[in-house]
């Protein structure tokens, strides 16, 4: 399966399923293509070392549904079948998640629908909450809303910080995208109402 990665900046969740491929842990997943929104972001160096092609597409003053258009037909070129979102911040118009309908998965840093949006780390400790981790999801037209397909756990520590929070639950985003990308590719994702179940291999 073809897969472009969307990202906005440091691109840790890309390097993983990069690591991941090269130690052929993907092997129904092929990384075709990256593009991103912001020109100085640190993912294009990966994309790069890794000799995977990269785009930019400027998203300032443009209307959400021209930036889209503009993304959907350079995947379409690429022949990309399956989109993964790793730290791409924009939302997505309806149209884009129409045309890629349960292809799209995002990774969100919360055991969703536990902290949706921007700050799911502050939010979960403002909440006093003892655990968090991430989710790795479809996409719909909500945000951090859609069908979930595997959550990690991290136990809140009564010291965490944002930061401590956030490093802890990076590093198992670094082992849950590399999870969820070959069931996707190798098809054993079937969303029904709004559910995902996991197929046998
Ligand atoms: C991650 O925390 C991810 O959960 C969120 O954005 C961050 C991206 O980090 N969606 P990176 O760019 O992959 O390092």
């Amino acid at each position: 399966m073809r897969i472009a990665v969307l990202a906005s900046g440091r691109g840790s969740n890309f390097q993983s399923l990069i690591d991941a491929s090269e130690r052929g842990e993907l092997p129904n997943a092929n990384l075709v293509l990256l593009v991103v929104n912001k020109k100085n972001a640190k993912a294009i160096e990966r994309a790069e070392k890794h000799n995977i092609d990269w785009i930019f597409i400027d998203h300032r003053g443009k209307d959400r549904v021209v930036f889209d258009k503009e993304m959907m037909d350079k995947l379409t070129e690429y022949k990309v079948e399956g989109i993964i979102l790793a730290g791409f911040m924009r939302i997505l118009s309806t149209d884009f998640v129409i045309q890629y309908k349960n292809r799209i998965l995002n990774i969100h840093p919360s055991l969703l629908p536990l902290f949706p949006g921007a700050h799911a780390h502050r939010d979960a400790l403002a909440a006093n909450a003892t655990k968090s981790g991430c989710t790795v999801h479809f996409v719909d037209d909500g945000v951090d809303t859609g069908p979930i397909i595997l959550q990690k756990e991290v136990i809140i520590n009564p010291d965490d910080t944002e930061e401590t929070l956030s490093n802890r639950i990076l590093i198992q985003e670094h082992i849950a995208f590399p999870e969820a990308l070959p069931l996707f590719s190798s098809n054993r994702l079937k969303v029904i109402n709004n559910k995902v179940e996991i197929l046998p291999p």
